[in-house]
């Protein structure tokens, strides 16, 4: 396949959806899929059939469309007029759907959401541009909507170093967490010397809470695909990877599908797109380690090896994969580099905030009226994203905080909510981008009670390499037990604030590194709630079981021997 034959592709399957009456969409993304997705879709399909409609309406499934807490959801288009959503479609309510389109009238049981919700008209989809519209399981799909034209660009009209100059000039950060200038590692990974370099994207999603790569993989495998073979061309790499998590498997079959059909096509593989770069691609599936996410980890898995980390630098752009130069990128980010080279840099650094551009995907989760997956420029407010595009706290209760980051990242008070979506401001206040989870909690969250939920998590996923995390997060996790059951002891709070500033300046990769930032930023926030679980043994949100007696105190002595605080030992 030549650049001439993807736009003869992308014409044939624009000219055969503008030849149907109507198109509907369903979502099959994992959180519809389970709340009774594909039974909707076999209704459709059926009452389709039945009325021998097939030549002019199609029903199809599609990733997800972004309310995923109103599944199962069905979008219909109907030809010259705007596009109708339905929120929690039942078999049923689908045949009356269809019925509606046929006649065309509204299906009298049927609750569309408006199409001028705040949820669709206050995002800025790039990355999530085509979930919820294209079958994730048809290249032609997304061919139709200038997919792998970027990709064409560049192999025939850029340099390598064009490519990465424009990459560089987006201003586009890492979506994985850090931020760190994408530019700067392409450029970084391009002049590293190596006969062999790798392309890695990091699909691994550990966060609790957090599904937007998940939903990228499942909903628009090839974007994904594209972007990584843009990145082996600007670095010089013929071999990339995909690192999906082990229970991702609805992710993992689709990219699988996509890298099929992209070589069949000739847009993966050898000359592609009769072009001199070769590029293959292959999956790695992970086991569910949150520590495989971390990039040293994650290359140790791929080889084969146990999946720990390993210290740097070298930087995995200088020596990763069997040693040679290896550029590691989220999977949004590499989402996101079609765009950029399709519509330019300058386009894509005028969006968000100046030093944060671009946009950015959350998984809004939590004591939301509409959670799911959107997409807003940075520098959009907290306030904006759980008021106006989430409808704000259920049940008349009052906002309390917003984890964001996860495990490694901090809670985003009430008295913050007016702060920019960035990683500059975010960082400002004590918490983290993240990879963009978004956990909003009403007033009955106890903020001790939300520290020990995630340093459980990672007392559980500390891969016990080195003892700070190993130790420290045990040690923790007992210290915020006692504090939440109200055992504890005055003293407990300093033994607690000592092993953050422990863990945090000694561990050895980011698991531990960043592990005490629940407890930190809940400490900032809400140091009274852990000081009335002390000394009054109550709990402010009411969620906490208090034990009937208390603990003997010089018990806590002993509890930091094992790590060897400061000043405890003895
Ligand atoms: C414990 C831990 C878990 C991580 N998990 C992920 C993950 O699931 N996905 C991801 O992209 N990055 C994760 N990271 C960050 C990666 O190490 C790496 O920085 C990232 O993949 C680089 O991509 P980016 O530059 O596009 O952000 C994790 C880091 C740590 C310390
Ligand atoms: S900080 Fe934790 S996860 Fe990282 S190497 Fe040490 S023990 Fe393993
Ligand atoms: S999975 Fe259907 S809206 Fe998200």
């Amino acid at each position: 396949m030549n650049p001439a034959d993807l736009h003869a592709m992308a014409r044939e399957e624009q000219a055969r959806q503008e030849a149907l009456r109507c198109r509907i969409m369903v979502c099959a993304g994992t959180p519809c899929l389970s709340a009774g997705a594909l039974a909707v879709l076999d209704a459709l399909r059926q009452a389709v059939e039945e009325s021998r409609l097939d030549a002019e309406i199609e029903a199809v499934s599609t990733g997800c469309m972004g309310p995923c807490s109103r599944g199962p959801l069905v979008k219909v288009a109907v030809q010259g007029k705007p596009e109708i959503v339905y929120e929690r479609v039942t078999p049923e309510l689908a045949r009356q759907i269809l019925y509606s389109v046929v006649k065309g009238r509204r299906p009298p049981t049927a609750s569309p959401l408006p199409p001028d919700h705040p949820y669709f008209t206050r995002q800025m989809k790039i990355v999530l541009a085509n979930c919820g519209s294209i079958d994730p399981e048809r290249i032609e799909e997304y061919v139709a909507t200038g997919g792998y034209d970027a990709l064409a660009h560049a192999l025939h009209e850029m340099t390598p170093e064009d490519v990465c100059r424009e990459i560089s000039a987006s201003g586009l950060r890492g979506r994985g967490g850090a931020g760190y200038p994408a530019g700067v590692k392409w450029n970084l990974a391009r002049k590293a010397p190596g006969e062999r370099k790798y392309v890695v994207a990091n699909g691994d999603e550990g966060d609790p809470g957090a599904y937007m790569d998940r939903s990228v993989m499942e909903s628009d495998p090839h974007r994904i695909l594209e972007g990584m073979a843009i990145a082996g061309y600007a670095i010089g790499a013929d071999q990339g990877y995909i690192y999906v998590r082990g229970e991702y498997y609805l992710a993992g079959r689709r990219l699988e599908a996509a890298i099929r059909d992209a070589e069949r096509k000739g847009l993966l593989g050898s000359r592609v797109l009769g072009s001199n770069f070769s590029f293959r691609i292959d999956i790695r599936t992970g086991a569910g380690a949150f520590v495989c996410g971390e990039e040293t980890s994650l290359m140790a898995s791929i080889m084969g090896r146990r999946g720990q980390p390993w210290h740097r630098p070298p930087y995995p752009a200088q020596r990763g994969l069997w040693g040679c130069p290896t550029l590691i990128n989220n999977v949004e980010t590499l989402a996101t580099v079609p765009a950029i080279i399709g519509r330019g840099a300058t386009w894509y650094a005028g969006i968000g905030s100046t030093r944060s551009p671009g946009t950015k995907v959350y998984a809004l989760a939590g004591q939301v009226e509409t959670a799911g997956l959107i997409e807003v420029p940075m520098g959009t407010t907290l306030r904006e994203v759980v008021f106006d595009i989430g409808g704000g706290i259920p049940g008349g209760k009052r906002f309390k905080a917003a984890q964001s980051g996860g495990p490694s990242g901090g809670c985003i008070p009430a008295e913050h909510l007016d702060t920019p979506l960035d990683y500059e401001s975010m960082e400002r206040i004590g918490t983290i981008m993240g990879s963009g989870g978004l956990i909003i909690m009403d007033e009955t969250s106890c903020m001790p009670d939300v520290a020990s939920f995630f340093l459980d998590f990672c007392r559980d996923e500390s891969c016990g390499k080195c003892i700070p995390c190993r130790v420290g997060s045990m040690e923790m996790h007992r210290l915020l037990r006692r504090i939440t059951s109200g055992t504890a002891w005055p003293d407990d709070l300093r033994r607690l604030e000592e092993l953050c500033d422990l863990m945090g300046a000694t561990s050895l990769c980011g698991l531990g590194q960043t592990a005490p930032n629940p407890v930190v930023s809940t400490l900032r926030y809400f140091r009274h709630e852990y000081e009335a679980h002390i000394r009054e043994r109550r709990c402010p949100a009411g969620r906490c079981t208090m034990a009937a007696e208390q603990e003997p105190g010089p018990g806590g002595k002993a509890l930091l021997h094992a790590v060897g605080v400061p000043g405890e030992v003895g």
